[in-house]
């Protein structure tokens, strides 16, 4: 069945704020791979970054996805419970096989924000690793160019959320999704 309903984007795009939102607007489960993969391991992404590195990361996510994938193939059309909103990690669209398993598991939505927009949410912040470094402004900008490619190319549709209250993007998305 192809009704998930999986979020993705940059960090600080909303992907785990809007999911929550939709799930409860839909009555729908919401599940975030970041959050599971902490569950897993037992430790904070961070700490799985300085510990085992972002391929051990990377990996993790990978398996997660196939996981979710094979869970989803066994479950019934008619099952409705089983409909989920998937907010995923940032980088895990960048594998191309990954991209193509996103796409199985339902409808990918690529929330698009504007480097400023990211900065302005995520500085300060100190749970992503990749982000800590002298000039995060920069790295946003270098790192939203080099992935936008690929995000594009994981998606079914895409939602520009500069600017929009949680509230809006959540109606536009179940607008858009009406619509098919
Ligand atoms: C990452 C995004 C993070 C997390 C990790 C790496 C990335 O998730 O998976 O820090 O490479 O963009 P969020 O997008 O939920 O912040």
């Amino acid at each position: 069945m192809k009704n998930n309903i999986i979020l993705i984007g940059y960090m600080g795009c909303g992907k785990s704020t809007v999911g929550k939102a939709l799930a409860s607007r839909n009555q729908q489960i919401f599940l975030d791979t970041d959050v599971c993969i902490e569950q897993q391991e037992g430790c904070a992404i961070s700490n799985i970054f300085a510990q085992k590195g972002e391929g051990y990361f990377r990996d993790l996510e990978a398996k997660l996805l196939q996981k979710m994938v094979e869970e989803n193939a066994n479950t019934l059309e008619k099952e409705r419970e089983n409909v989920r909103v998937i907010s995923v990690g940032g980088g895990l669209p960048l594998r191309e096989e990954n991209r193509v398993l996103l796409r199985q598991l339902g409808t990918v939505i690529y929330l698009k924000a504007k480097p400023d927009t990211i900065y302005e949410r995520l500085k300060g912040d100190t749970t992503r690793p990749l982000l800590q470094t002298e000039n995060p402004r920069e790295k946003i900008k270098e790192m939203l160019e080099s992935r936008e490619g690929k995000y594009q190319a994981a998606a079914h549709n895409i939602m520009e959320v500069d600017g929009k209250k949680t509230e809006e993007i959540v109606e536009e998305i179940r607008k858009m999704l009406r619509k098919g």
